[in-house]
């Protein structure tokens, strides 16, 4: 089915939503609490098919899991050594966080393991995961040019390794300290720039010991995990897009609730405020270990800017959206560091310089980023390829369109954000969805 946005010009956001729960957590609430020993209850977890694979995958290996019912979740966890080998291909769909983490979760497994996905997630890079995963002793195929399917074999000794990673990665980090929960001694990890780092916390809400220095995260394999109750704030990253759509489109004043705002998470907030915007954190609060908070936006012009590449990591998944933002701005915004935003759902500094252009903006893709002149955004066509965070953020586009933006492709928009567009109408945004 494919599935069309059609979204009329103008608007203003106003009001309260609470978005998608955190994909991120999300996908761990479900591999912690399956491997874990007793019940884990889990609240606020977002039904996209992202997570939804990764539930899936543990369901096809044996767990006995409740739900999703209004976000409730019930994991009957069977322990590190629990699993069963499924009988078919694990189907990952669209979600390359769940193919790299469970990478390395499968590469301690008795059995063997084929992952699959659909055509984006087949033509990601996992040498990324593979290479390392290899050093600590994983025998795993992939594609010739080192893409999925992945085949992982069984029934191996792992070691723990000390890894240095080459780019700053959640994902890589988080797949090998997953395998060396099954390898003997000891592993670390050291990454270039701090990432997401909700594996480790939730690691250690689950009982797990692992140890945290500087820019290096240890472990050893052999523990357990005890059952915990998880609360999934909203994901910052489904929050993004109505923060800059509040954020430039005259006369918004809009509170997101309960937004999780872990600081490896906040890029959005740190660049969206240099760049002049209108934003306030409170009601701070801790849940479960990761910290929370209501953010209030009102509009306000914003300027362009060279944007700190230190930022670039804690705000990976935001550039679509923040690419509109510098779009509606005064002036220059230049993106640089950011290369990885070329192996996302989709080339995301291509097909956005693509849209951006389609709609009258001057945009200049550059190997690691995109400089920006910010304009007058007019209206036409734009084409997501297929990717929810590219789709989502031209709809925030339309706030300050000429003329409608129709956005093709956008199915995947159920991949993290299934009540996008309900949430983002009832907000204020005129936007329809059609289906053929
Ligand atoms: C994620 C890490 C990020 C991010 C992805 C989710 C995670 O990927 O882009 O959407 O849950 O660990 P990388 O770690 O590959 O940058």
């Amino acid at each position: 089915m494919s599935v069309r946005f059609r979204v009329a010009p103008g608007g203003k956001l106003t009001g309260r939503v609470r978005v998608a729960g955190d994909k991120s957590i999300s996908h761990r609430s479900i591999m912690l609490g399956a491997l874990a020993e007793g019940v884990t209850e889990v609240s606020g977890f977002l039904e996209g098919e992202d997570c939804l694979a990764t539930l899936n995958a543990f369901r096809a290996m044996g767990v006995r899991i409740e739900g999703p019912r209004d976000g409730r979740v019930t994991l009957h966890g069977v322990g590190l050594h629990g699993l069963r080998a499924p009988s078919e291909p694990l189907y990952l769909g669209n979600s390359g966080t769940s193919m790299r983490l469970l990478a390395g979760l499968m590469a301690g497994q008795a059995f063997d393991v084929v992952m699959t996905g659909d055509s984006s997630l087949t033509q990601r890079p996992m040498k990324r995961v593979t290479v390392p995963l290899a050093e600590m002793g994983a025998v795993i195929e992939t594609s010739p040019s080192g893409t999925p399917p992945l085949t992982i074999r069984g029934g191996q000794t792992l070691r723990g390794i000390e890894y240095q990673m080459p780019m700053a990665s959640a994902q890589v980090k988080s797949s090998l300290l997953l395998a060396g929960l099954y390898a003997a001694g000891r592993t670390c990890v050291t990454e270039p720039a701090p990432t997401r780092d909700h594996t480790e916390r939730m690691l250690q809400g689950f009982g797990y010991p692992l140890q945290r220095d500087g820019a290096t995260a240890c472990l050893s394999g052999g523990g357990r995990m005890t059952a915990n109750t998880i609360d999934v704030p909203a994901d910052i990253s489904s929050a993004a897009f109505f923060l800059v759509g509040a954020a430039i489109s005259e006369g918004s004043d809009l509170l997101v609730e309960h937004v999780g705002i872990n600081p490896t998470r906040i890029g959005v907030i740190n660049i969206l405020k240099e760049m002049g915007a209108d934003i306030e954190v409170i009601n701070e609060a801790e849940v479960g270990g990761e910290p929370v908070a209501d953010i209030r936006v009102r509009s306000r012009r914003l300027r362009g800017i060279r944007i700190p590449e230190d930022q670039v990591p804690l705000a990976i998944d935001e550039f679509p959206v923040l690419f509109i933002a510098a779009a509606c701005a005064e002036g220059e915004t230049v993106l640089s560091g950011a290369e990885e935003l070329r192996v996302k759902e989709s080339d995301r500094i291509q097909v956005m310089a693509d849209g951006l252009q389609a709609l009258g903006i001057a945009a200049r893709p550059t190997p690691d980023g995109m400089i920006i002149q910010g304009g007058v955004i007019g209206g036409g066509e734009v084409d997501s390829h297929g990717d929810h965070r590219i789709a989502m953020a031209f709809t925030m586009a339309a706030l300050r369109a000429q003329t409608p933006i129709n956005i093709d492709d956008c199915a995947n928009v159920a991949t993290s954000f299934p009540n996008f567009v309900g949430l983002a109408h009832g907000a204020g945004i005129r936007v329809t969805q059609f289906e053929d």
